[in-house]
């Protein structure tokens, strides 16, 4: 029998970090949150039983999950699986239920996936607009606009959106993104996976999380091919089944934690990890000064902070990757995958803020991105916001409370803005309490536990 408690509390959260010291030890990285949650909703898709395998309990999932229950899903957690099973839910019963709790569906962007799903199970659909962190307006007209496109009838009325598939298959269709959104092209996928269209989607998203998508979607028994591209190719089918899939590791928290050590100092190793994923990431941290080693689905990161790195020795199987020239001056542009991801901008700005020199980063792809800063410059950071950009001049060392009774206060603002909060107050001398920490339960299952793992003195405090 499936059922499924939701564990949820809405529960204020705190951090407490003693900084200072360096990182040393070994982290297994969760499942993507920005995978899983495109394929969670995708199950509405399918009939039978789905596991996904090492599905970490954040608070994103957990309320997408209390979504799919409220359509009459069943859902269960089993030794860190999930279980989703549709096979016993009749369709009217999911199409009646098609309004998507309102409540819900505002905390989070996954939510709006939801939409796709019902709309390409069931041919119409009603959902609410989705939530997210309050980095930005978070529009959707371009999901909007794509679904116009595909033939897809779209009324937004009292806060809801309704939508409506024409009643005769169209041979084929097609959809001209004007922005490689990662959302409006899941979207799109999830409502042209069933029927008898082949739907062609233009300018479409290359995120990793996208591909992990399509892969799903296909070991159920949909047709699609050109994930990864810009030009995506779905040929319709009749039916999905579930399946057995485990979900690419999170490549977000697997770049955090690069730079915490980077920031920091010492040496971490990362396992189950796709370093191709950070590859971007992982080629400036090298020109900063780090030794990175990949093995595998291991990425071992040494950074000294004082001076240039000590080359670990240079194992022939494993060669490291080495700073042709340590650089001061660091340039950063945020853009769509396979470009500097946005997700890691205030974590890497923390970096920065603890190198010599002056660095920049552009945020292109979120208006209101940099609520961390004023509280980095609590900690001593000399940086400021122009126009779209960070300016970051480096200081020696951050400086936390002397006094641990009296810690220094930060509050955390969004998921990101959180984590490059708790690297900074890892890196600086003292004590400090970062409030609103929930945040971070968004995409870290228990990253204080993580942290402990590599020698950070942190305690989590649940009010
Ligand atoms: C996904 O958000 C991720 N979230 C975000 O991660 C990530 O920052 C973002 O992609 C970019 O990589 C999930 O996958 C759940 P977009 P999404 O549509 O799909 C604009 C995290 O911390 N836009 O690619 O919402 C939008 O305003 C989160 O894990 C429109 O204008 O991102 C932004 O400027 C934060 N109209 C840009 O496109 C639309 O209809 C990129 O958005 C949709 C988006």
């Amino acid at each position: 029998m499936f059922c499924f408690s939701n564990t949820l509390k809405h529960m204020a959260t705190k951090l407490i970090i003693d900084g200072g010291a360096p990182l040393n030890g070994t982290i297994a990285i969760d499942s993507s949150k920005n995978a899983l949650l495109p394929i969670i909703a995708a199950t509405i898709l399918t009939r039978g039983l789905t596991v996904l395998k090492n599905v970490p309990k954040i608070s994103d999932i957990e309320n997408l999950l209390h979504i799919l229950v409220s359509l009459g899903i069943r859902v269960k957690w089993q030794d860190g699986d999930l279980y989703i099973d549709t096979s016993e839910i009749a369709d009217s019963r999911l199409q009646t239920a098609g309004e998507v709790s309102p409540t819900v569906a505002g905390k989070i962007r996954g939510s709006i996936f939801v939409l796709g799903a019902i709309l390409g199970r069931f041919k119409t659909a009603t959902v609410p607009y989705p939530g997210g962190c309050a980095i930005g307006s978070r529009p959707i007209d371009l999901h909007l606009q794509g679904l116009r496109d595909l033939g897809v009838r779209v009324v937004e009325r009292n806060g809801l959106i309704v939508c409506k598939k024409p009643n005769r298959s169209l041979l084929s269709a097609t959809c001209y993104l004007d922005f490689p959104s990662v959302g409006a092209t899941e979207n799109l996928i999830l409502t042209s996976v069933l029927g008898k269209t082949r739907t062609r989607i233009y300018n479409a998203a290359r995120e990793p999380e996208v591909v992990d998508l399509c892969n799903f979607l296909n070991a159920c028994g949909a047709m699609i091919c050109g994930h990864g591209t810009s030009t995506i190719t779905i040929t319709g089918v009749a039916a999905l089944h579930g399946t057995t899939y485990t979900a690419i590791p999170d490549r977000i928290n697997t770049a955090s934690y690069l730079i915490a050590a980077a920031t920091c100092g010492g040496e971490v190793t990362l396992t189950n990890t796709v370093a191709e994923h950070n590859a971007n990431l992982i080629n400036k941290l090298v020109k900063a000064g780090s030794n990175i080693k990949i093995d595998g689905d291991k990425i071992t990161i040494t950074h000294h902070t004082l001076g240039l790195p000590r080359y670990a020795r240079n194992d022939r199987r494993t060669p490291s990757l080495r700073a042709v020239a340590k650089q001061s001056q660091i340039s950063i542009h945020t853009s769509p995958y396979p470009g500097f991801p946005t997700d890691i901008q205030s974590q890497l700005a923390v970096f920065l803020a603890t190198r010599r020199g002056t660095s920049t980063i552009t945020e292109n792809l979120f208006e209101n991105r940099f609520k961390y800063v004023p509280e980095l410059q609590k900690l001593g950071s000399k940086i400021c916001v122009k126009d779209k950009s960070v300016i970051i001049t480096g200081v020696k060392k951050l400086n936390a409370s002397s006094d641990e009774r009296l810690p220094l206060a930060l509050t955390a603002s969004d998921l990101r803005g959180g984590v490059a909060l708790v690297i900074a107050a890892l890196a600086a001398k003292g004590t400090s309490i970062i409030h609103n920490a929930e945040y971070i339960y968004r995409g870290h299952a228990a990253i204080e536990r993580d942290l402990v793992a590599l020698g950070a003195n942190i305690i989590r405090v649940d009010m």
